[in-house]
């Protein structure tokens, strides 16, 4: 039966990228009744530092995000990462098991270390992929829905299963599926379109952050950078026009529809028509959820509540998971 398991790093606020490319079709997956387990990856994200009030408030603000965008807490698990000890266990054993060359591939490692000095990078930044590897098999998860930025993440975790099965002579952990679907699974900047929108990106107009209200989130859009031509018949004519295309997918996306689609109906119309229509449509969309995360935030107690159930739920099926990776690797359990 399959299971699925996914996780976004309150290392900052949730983003269009996030929503689109993952959370959006995280509630799409519960809705269908798959079993659905959700996680605040808390250990990754202070692989760079986090201020500790911070993270903290920032992991209470995702959780309400996932609320408000649709994740039922009762139907999915979750919680927070660090809430469940066999996340750190695991990335241990799939520590020994992967190799730093593995590790030292790994385009994202590549990027933010790119022209600085790597040495001074945290030592977690560079085993990341295995911590993500064991959240996944922790869980014995089958599929994996993310964004395009995670496929190579994914690749990786397979070839951890795959080694670990191999080196033990088991067949214990599951070759994971990655899900990259939709019209949006690679959200640009709204600045540069050869750019991923990015919780990290110094301008604020790059992104619409989830907690943007309605004027900040149409102005956003009216400021997105685009060329002069107007919209062209086919997706074929967005080739070589990253900021069109990029605006298009959005709103594909938010409006459950394909990039073809939309094409079709604004067809030789210009950004002074399409950009309010796309302002008009993500503001319908995502001003609900924003209100009903400001609501939610006013009760911390009460995210704190849902994330521990989460954390009780999530540990009631990793446990016997972790204690057979103990049996399996060779470690005395007699207590
Ligand atoms: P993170 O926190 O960077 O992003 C969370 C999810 O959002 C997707 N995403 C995007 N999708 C489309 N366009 C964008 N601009 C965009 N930006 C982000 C990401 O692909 C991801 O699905 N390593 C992961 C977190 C993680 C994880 C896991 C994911 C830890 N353990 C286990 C899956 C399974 C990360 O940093 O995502």
């Amino acid at each position: 039966t399959p299971r699925i398991f996914s996780g976004i790093q309150p290392s900052g606020g949730l983003t269009l990228g996030n929503y689109l490319g993952a959370l959006k079709r995280f509630v799409e997956k519960q809705d269908e009744g798959i079993e659905t387990i959700y996680c605040l990856v808390d250990l990754h994200a202070i692989t760079v530092w986090q201020d500790p009030e911070r993270l903290r408030n920032q992991t209470r603000e995702a959780a309400a995000g996932f609320i408000a965008a649709g994740i039922d807490p009762k139907r999915s698990i979750l919680f927070n990462q660090s809430q469940v000890p066999g996340h750190a266990q695991l990335a241990w054993i799939f520590n020994c098991v992967a190799r730093m060359g593995w590790m030292g591939r790994m385009t994202q490692w590549k990027d933010k270390t790119a022209g600085k000095d790597a040495e001074k990078a945290s030592l977690g930044l560079f085993a990341y992929p295995s911590l993500m590897a064991a959240d996944i098999l922790l869980y014995h998860a089958t599929h994996v829905p993310v964004g395009e930025d995670q496929k190579q993440h994914l690749e990786l975790t397979r070839d951890i299963a795959i080694k670990f099965n191999h080196d033990y002579k088991v067949d214990f952990f599951p070759v994971t599926e990655p899900v990259i679907e939709g019209a949006a699974t690679r959200v640009m900047s709204l600045r540069d379109g050869s750019k991923k929108m990015s919780k990290s990106d110094p301008s604020d107009a790059s992104r619409i952050n989830l907690t943007d209200d309605a004027d900040t989130i149409a102005q956003k859009f009216r400021k997105a950078r685009t060329d002069a031509e107007p919209l062209p018949e086919t997706v074929a004519g967005l080739k070589d026009r990253p900021e069109a295309r990029n605006l298009v997918n959005i709103y594909a996306a938010l409006a459950d529809t394909s990039a073809e689609k939309v094409v079709a109906d604004f067809a030789g119309q210009g950004f002074g028509a399409f950009k309010p229509a796309l302002a008009d449509l993500a503001v319908a969309k995502l001003a609900p959820i924003a209100d009903e995360m400001k609501r939610l935030m006013a009760d911390p107690a009460e995210i704190d509540r849902i994330l521990g159930d989460g954390a009780e739920r999530a540990n009631a099926i990793a446990e016997p998971i972790l204690n057979r990776t103990y049996d399996i690797v060779g470690m005395i359990r007699s207590r």
